[in-house]
Parts: C-alpha cells; sequence; structure tokens
C-alpha cells in the first residue's frame, strides 16, 4: 500500500483515468461528491476513450436520471462530456431495477465478459465518513459476501438512505490496481480506520487490499491528519 498526501490529488487521478483509458483498459468508476473534480479533469484532458469499458463500483437504486444516481454524476462531470467518437462502453448498474435484480444482473454481466476474477485494471474508490467505500458499510452483512462479486443491499448505512448495488471485497480485490481518492476533515477518522496500522477490522475499507496488484491512497493533509 503507497499513501500519498497531496495538495491536489484529483489531478493525478484525472491523468490515470485517462492514460487507463486510452491504453483501452478496464475502469471501475465510483459515486459520491469527491471524484466529480477528477471526473472533470479528466473530460478537460479528452483522450481516446473508444477502447476502454468503464464499471461502477457502486449504484443508488434510483433511476439514471436521478440526481442521486453515480451514473448520472460520472456522466454529467466525464462521459457524457467526451466526444461522441472517442466515448467508451459503459456497463452501468441498473439501480431503477432494484438490489436483488440489479445486483443479478451486474454480476451476469461481469461474468460473461472477464469472468470470476475480474482483473481490472483501474478501480477507484472514495470513502465514507464511516470508512464504507463503494455501498459496503461497516457492520452490514455484504461485507462479508465471498462468493458473489455484486451485491444488493437493501439498507444504506449512511445517507442517501436508498438501497444500492455494490461490488463485493472479492470484486475489488481482483482488482490490478485499486485508488482510493479522499480529502476532507471529515474523513480523518475514518483514514485511519482503513489506513493506519493497525488498521481496524471493522472498517469495510481495510478489506480492500487487492490480492494480487496495487493499493494506492491519494488524499490531501486534511484527511491525512490522524495517520501520524
Ligand atoms: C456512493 C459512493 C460511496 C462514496 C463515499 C464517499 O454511492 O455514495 O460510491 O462509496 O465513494 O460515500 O462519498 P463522498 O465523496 O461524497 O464523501
Amino acid at each position: 500500500m503507497e499513501i500519498q498526501v497531496l495538495e491536489d490529488p484529483a489531478t493525478p487521478v484525472a491523468e490515470m483515468l485517462v492514460e487507463t483509458a486510452e491504453r483501452g483498459g478496464q475502469l471501475v468508476l465510483t459515486g459520491g461528491t469527491t471524484p466529480k473534480l477528477a471526473y472533470e479533469m479528466a473530460s478537460r484532458a479528452g483522450g481516446d476513450w473508444s477502447r476502454a469499458t468503464v464499471w461502477f463500483s457502486d449504484e443508488r437504486c434510483v433511476p439514471p436520471t436521478s440526481g442521486l444516481s453515480n451514473f448520472a454524476m460520472a456522466d454529467g462531470a466525464l462521459l457524457g462530456r467526451l466526444d461522441r467518437s472517442v466515448r467508451p462502453e459503459i456497463v452501468r448498474m441498473e439501480g431503477e431495477l432494484g438490489p436483488d435484480a440489479g445486483a443479478a444482473g451486474y454480476e451476469a454481466e461481469v461474468r460473461a465478459r472477464l469472468g470470476g476474477d475480474p482483473r481490472w485494471d483501474l478501480v477507484l474508490l472514495g470513502l465514507g465518513a464511516d470508512s464504507h467505500c463503494a455501498s459496503l458499510f461497516p457492520g452490514k452483512p455484504e461485507v462479508e459476501e465471498r462468493g458473489r462479486l455484486v451485491t444488493g443491499v437493501e439498507l444504506a448505512g449512511m445517507e442517501p438512505q436508498v438501497p444500492r448495488i455494490s461490488l463485493t471485497l472479492p470484486a475489488l480485490n481482483a482488482a490490478r490496481l485499486v485508488v482510493f481518492l479522499v480529502t476532507g476533515a471529515d474523513k480523518a477518522k475514518a483514514m485511519k480506520r482503513a489506513f493506519g496500522d493497525p488498521v481496524d477490522p471493522g472498517s469495510p475499507a481495510a478489506h480492500v487490499r487487492p490480492r494480487a496488484g496495487e493499493l494506492l491512497v491519494l488524499c490531501d493533509s486534511a484527511a491525512a491528519k490522524e495517520l501520524g
């Protein structure tokens, strides 16, 4: 694991997204508010995304047009801003189907295209103040899932309180590279739980450790302040 404390962690994330897309990689985008800036930077950098495939770490069970949709955020900040001729293939989690059918559909897509050990080239994740990542919330049964790659989440542990669809730990840990982008003092405790020494086993993010890949944490000094 490598932790980099940077003034502007969104910039290297944007660069990594564009580089991976231009190589025709399999990218997993995340939701929440933090990555929006990196997505906007990546859209301005442009590049040819036409050989890439874009997946999602998690989704809220709302229509893709909803202001709560992670797809809508990524589409508005990045995917929909790319010139049509260079847009990637997008494999969206269908939140509108509900958590169980939506998760089953996504699991089938992942297995059909990438098999049971999906070696994503880049998985981008955020970190919640409660130390959740994707939609794996502390103390919830979905964190313990070891058989499936995608799970429905009936009860979210944080706002917005809508059911979710989420990649599971085995899916996240199959990645070649996982990058956490974390900013702000409200994430300092969660950072310590997930990446401190020792980690807190109750933190879902503390279990994101790629089996045969790398883990990179890009954060600002406010988020890093309790790491010691
Ligand atoms: C979601 C996310 C989630 C997010 C964290 C951090 O659907 O909410 O994918 O895992 O990354 O909640 O969110 P913020 O960046 O908004 O703090």
